[in-house]
């Protein structure tokens, strides 16, 4: 098999992890990189020998030689050369969340509709052994139906700084940067319900009158324009009620994690733990990982992507489902602005 040719678009913090990984494999070859800012830019091609370097991702576009893009910018710069490059007949790796937006996440759907081309959201929690377990044991039915759940991302001082705070570049805050890695793993284990309302808050009342601590992540207060905080409880068609809980900053340890309640058992994450009744006990299962480790999971995001290219595979983490996680987190900021319940829907693709 001949290596995939990929062009990074962005190489900010997240585009060196993607580099790391990829330098561990001979089986997807980077022939370009771009980023607004050159000098960025030009650092990653020359750490990394890459031999093509521009600050306009059209460029990338126009070469025949690149068969897919992976696209690591800020939130708001990843529905434009996502729709760009599979109009232009490139694959798309994008990196989480999908997008600021629900009309920008349903953008992105589309133009992978009409191309029939990959597109695939890299949320690479889905390639380690707990998750993949977990997703089995849903799927096997051990769980029966899952009428509950609660989805947690929280951190006691966790505010990223740079791009990540900015309305303009990120566009939203803990509940699409963190929150959607809580959702993905809730809605995955739940097998993707629609949801049908959506009642929340979202604030960044920490945020902007506290500063950073000894210990805790670095932020300028000044620079804050999108909310460090944001719960909801969701309602979804099939009747079940999930409670989403996402901060960057708070005066609590923890708001507990990602759960399910199904009629047969409920499954807990990290660490993943089965609760049953059975044999005419309560029974706790806790599945053993053994000697097997999960390795590099953005290697394994980008193998993923590359053998779904190779295979004619459909793509491993799809629109449709990520588009999901968008419709919730455009629905808890919607609300959050509305100050009720507002009535959502998983836009027709
Ligand atoms: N999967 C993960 O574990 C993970 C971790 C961190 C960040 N991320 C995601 O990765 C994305 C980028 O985060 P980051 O930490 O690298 O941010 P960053 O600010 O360090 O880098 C973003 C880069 O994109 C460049 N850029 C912006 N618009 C561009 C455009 N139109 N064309 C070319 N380059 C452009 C910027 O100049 C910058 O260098 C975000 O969406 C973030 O949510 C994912």
């Amino acid at each position: 098999m001949k290596p995939l040719k990929l062009a990074l678009i962005g190489t900010g913090g997240i585009a060196q992890t993607h580099m790391r990984a990829l330098a561990k494999t001979d089986q997807i070859e980077v022939v370009a990189v771009c980023d607004i800012v050159e000098e960025k830019a030009a650092r990653t091609a020359k750490e990394y020998g890459v031999p093509k370097v521009f600050v306009d991702y059209h460029d990338i576009l126009e070469m025949d030689e690149v068969e897919a893009v992976s696209i690591c910018t800020w939130n708001q710069a990843h529905a434009a050369p996502a729709v760009d490059a599979l109009h232009a007949g490139k694959h798309v790796l994008v990196e989480k969340p999908m997008a600021a937006t629900l009309v920008d996440a349903t953008a992105m759907a589309k133009a992978a509709k009409e191309t029939g081309l990959i597109l695939m959201v890299g949320v690479q929690p889905r390639f380690g052994f707990a998750r993949k377990t977990a997703k089995a044991i849903a799927d096997s039915g051990a769980l029966g139906d899952i009428y509950y759940a609660e989805a947690v991302a929280c951190r006691r001082c966790g505010i990223p700084g740079g791009s990540f705070i900015r309305k303009e570049t990120a566009g939203i805050g803990t509940v699409a940067d963190i929150g959607v890695y809580a959702l993905d793993e809730v809605l995955h284990i739940m097998g993707h319900p629609k949801p049908v309302a959506v009642s929340g808050i979202a604030n960044n009342l920490l945020g902007k009158t506290h500063h950073p601590v000894e210990g805790s992540w670095k932020w300028v207060p000044e620079d804050l324009s999108v909310e460090d905080f944001g719960v909801a409880s969701v309602r979804f068609e099939n009747g079940a009620l999930m409670v989403f809980k996402t901060s960057w900053i708070m005066h609590m340890d923890s708001l507990g994690t990602n759960l399910v309640l199904g009629t047969k058992a409920g499954l807990k994450m990290h660490p993943l733990t089965i609760f049953t009744h059975q044999y005419e006990r309560l029974i706790d299962i806790t599945p053993q990982q053994g000697d097997s480790k999960d390795g590099d999971l953005f290697l394994a995001k980008n193998m993923a992507f590359a053998e779904a290219i190779w295979e004619g595979k459909p793509s491993p983490i799809p629109a449709h489902e990520m588009l999901i996680t968008n419709v919730i987190i455009q629905g808890l900021i919607d609300s959050a602005a509305a100050g009720r319940e507002v009535a959502v829907s998983v836009p027709e693709i």
